[in-house]
């Protein structure tokens, strides 16, 4: 753990230290007091980091995700060839001949990579039940286990296999930093210079690689002189819009004016808003859309007051085997987190009943676009959404 100083913007939100074997996170339950990084290398380590929000936000999780099943792979692949080589030198010393030596071999081989992928996949499955809703996080463990199935079927050794899975999670960072640019530009091309813009929760660079996903147009818009006056959501129960919105578009210079959940509705009234951002968990195959507890809210009322609304939505995130947001699993979160979390003392009688989803669902209805890498979907979803999916740059 090393404590940092200076902007948030100078560090990265998820890394790899190759030499220690190990992924690197802000750990964003400390922000905006302290900038720290963290080490993570147990699986139990990864897992609590994504579980407890160190690493939070849907792209954030699917790279932290990506690195830490690299790492793990890493550590069993070690442990496995330590024993093989240990039982390959007791079962045949001294007598092992040419051909023996060459049969064993691919035998032995074989079996390294059974005893690897079965322990590979068992973590697999523990990284993957962390959180439920983000399709990221299973998306990119997925991604991890097809390169790692086909170098099995290609009879590839684990020192081959490490270095596929290497080349993979790395590719899954900079894919993100590639498509978050790209949702920037898309964005950008739907407001102006001055335009008051609204986000909820973090879907910015914390959340992500570099320029988040309904941050990338502040940010590109930022470079280009474009001026936004920025209204973040605090976002309860977890504040990610106080703590590390408002931190890193603050850090960034973008000017950003830090709002409660409950007066969206009033600066939406007031005009002071011309287009929504906000990310997104997980989107349904019809456009519905899983996003931070509270989106489906701000929806609502820039309905009533005629403002676009904008979903920014990686393709990796859009889920087409989800029909409809009534399949979307969504996390439920400790009381705890409602009633006593950032307060000195509890702010609600002791054993009251809390109900906590993490996420909701806006209707694709209240969506005006979903905009990915690939361009930008209109209604109806369907066609457009999977026409997008479909789309290779
Ligand atoms: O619970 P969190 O902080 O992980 O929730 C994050 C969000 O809801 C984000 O808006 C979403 O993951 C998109 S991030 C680009």
């Amino acid at each position: 753990m090393s404590t940092l100083s200076g902007s948030i913007m100078e560090y990265e939100t998820v890394a790899l230290d190759e030499k220690e074997n190990c992924v690197l996170i802000i750990d964003q339950t400390k922000l905006p007091g302290k900038t720290e990084i963290i080490r993570l290398k147990s699986a139990q380590e990864i897992w609590n980091a994504i579980y407890l929000l160190k690493v939070r936000g849907a792209p954030a999780i699917g790279v932290s995700a990506a690195f830490g099943i690299y790492v793990l792979a890493r550590q069993i692949a070690g442990e496995i060839v330590g024993q093989s080589t240990r039982q390959l030198a007791g079962q045949f010393a001294g007598q092992i001949t040419g051909q023996i030596a060459q049969h064993t071999a691919g035998e032995e081989k074989e079996a390294e990579f059974e005893a690897f992928y079965r322990r590979f996949k068992e973590q697999k499955e523990y990284l993957d039940s962390a959180r439920p809703t983000a399709v990221n996080l299973s998306w990119a463990l997925n991604r991890m286990e097809r390169v790692c199935l086909q170098a099995g079927r290609e009879g590839k050794g684990l020192s081959e296999i490490i270095e596929l899975l290497h080349r993979e999670a790395v590719k899954i960072k900079e894919e993100d930093i590639q498509v978050c640019r790209s949702i920037g530009e898309y964005g950008l091309g739907l407001v102006k210079p001055g335009d008051g813009i609204l986000t909820h929760c973090n879907a910015g660079r914390l959340a992500a690689c570099r320029y988040g996903t309904a941050t990338a147009p502040i940010y590109l818009g930022q470079e280009r002189g474009y001026h936004f006056r920025v209204f973040a959501d605090e976002t309860r129960p977890l504040l990610q819009g106080a703590r590390l919105t408002a931190c890193e578009l603050k850090s960034a210079g973008v000017d950003v004016t830090l709002i409660c959940d409950n007066m969206s509705a009033t600066v939406m009234k007031n005009g002071w808003v011309n287009a929504i951002f906000v990310g997104c968990d997980r989107v349904a195959a019809n456009g519905d859309t899983a996003n931070k507890i509270g989106t489906s809210m701000v929806a609502i009322a820039a309905r009533r007051y005629g403002i676009p609304f904008y979903v920014c939505a990686p393709t990796a995130t859009i889920d087409l085997a989800t029909p409809t947001g009534a399949e979307i699993r969504i996390e439920e979160r400790p009381g705890e987190e409602v009633t006593k979390m950032w307060y000195k003392e509890p702010m609600a009688p002791e054993d009251v009943k809390v109900f906590n989803p993490a996420f909701d669902v806006t209707d694709n209805e209240l969506v005006t676009a979903i905009i990915t890498e690939n361009g930008i979907a209109e209604a109806p979803f369907e066609n457009s959404l999977q026409k997008l999916c479909r789309t290779q740059k």
